[in-house]
């Protein structure tokens, strides 16, 4: 049996991979604070599983719980395979330096680092010692090598998950696990309302993300599922360690 480890499941990119998983039939275990009954649905459909750890990631005791749940719901004598999708993220706190909200900040690096780390680290030795391998991908952003008035604390986040996801790759080079980190681009999800919602004084190129939206350039969360969905399908073509960028993998 295929496990999904799917965080920020909810909406957005998490619950579009879901989707595709479910088609696949790979089992879920779905991570958010809310939940969402059209996957749950979709998995009865389909005849896989489908958990859903209710757990809000940027506080250090849920995580706790959290990994035990996950990890007792994936490991089984019958598991064969399992996916961890480092996706739940947050934007927030767009504002310039100097003018960050303290707690806003810690929250952040909870969910964008703290937590995708600690996941790998709780997850990963239980499948070495039982010779499972895993997919661990972890999803970053343009931003992590990009320097954005306003942006310091998603691009710092976003930075080090890129550095974490090589350095992983480097450590478990002997073992069979595929450990890369994708670069979506803008997709039109919630997370693309929340910085068009910033001021100009917060984040200067706020009009330039208002533009892509009345434009029409904004990727959906589907497409972009999928791109991800036809790379991890070819493992013996992909370079352990390497962030993939949506752009370099499609034409239009
Ligand atoms: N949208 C873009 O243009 C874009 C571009 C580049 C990279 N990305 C990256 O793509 C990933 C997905 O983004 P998205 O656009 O799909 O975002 P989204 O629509 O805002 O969805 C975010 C997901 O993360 C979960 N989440 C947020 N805070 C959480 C918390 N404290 N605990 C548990 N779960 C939490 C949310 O679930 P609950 O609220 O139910 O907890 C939700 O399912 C993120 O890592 C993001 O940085 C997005």
């Amino acid at each position: 049996m295929q496990y999904a480890v799917i965080t920020g499941i909810s909406r957005g990119l998490g619950e579009a991979v879901a989707k595709q998983f479910i088609e696949k039939g790979v089992n879920i275990i779905g991570v958010s604070r809310s939940e969402n009954d059209q996957l749950n649905a979709s998995a009865e459909d389909a005849g896989v599983r489908y958990s859903h750890v209710s757990c809000d990631l940027s506080d250090p005791e849920q995580l706790e719980e959290g990994l035990k749940a996950i990890s007792s719901y994936v490991f089984e004598e019958t598991t064969e395979y399992v996916y961890l999708i480092n996706n739940a993220g947050v934007v927030e706190p767009i504002d310039t330096v100097g003018r960050l909200n303290p707690e806003t900040v810690t929250k952040h690096m909870q969910v964008n680092v703290t937590a995708p780390i600690l996941l790998v680290n709780h997850l990963l030795p239980i499948a070495n010692k039982h010779h499972i391998p895993m997919g661990i991908i972890n999803i970053t952003s343009g931003a992590a090598e990009k320097t954005i008035h306003g942006w310091s604390t998603y691009s710092s986040s976003k930075a080090a998950i890129n550095r974490f996801t090589e350095t992983l790759a480097l450590e478990q080079k002997e073992q069979e696990h595929l450990i890369l980190a994708y670069s979506p681009g803008v997709m039109d999800t919630e997370m693309q309302e929340d910085i068009r919602s910033s001021s100009e004084e917060a984040f200067a190129d706020v009009e330039k993300f208002r533009k892509l939206k009345e434009e029409g350039s904004l990727r959906s969360p589907e497409k972009v599922a999928e791109v991800l969905m036809d790379l991890i399908s070819k493992p013996e073509q992909i370079e352990n360690g390497k962030v993939y960028k949506l752009y370099d993998l499609v034409k239009d």
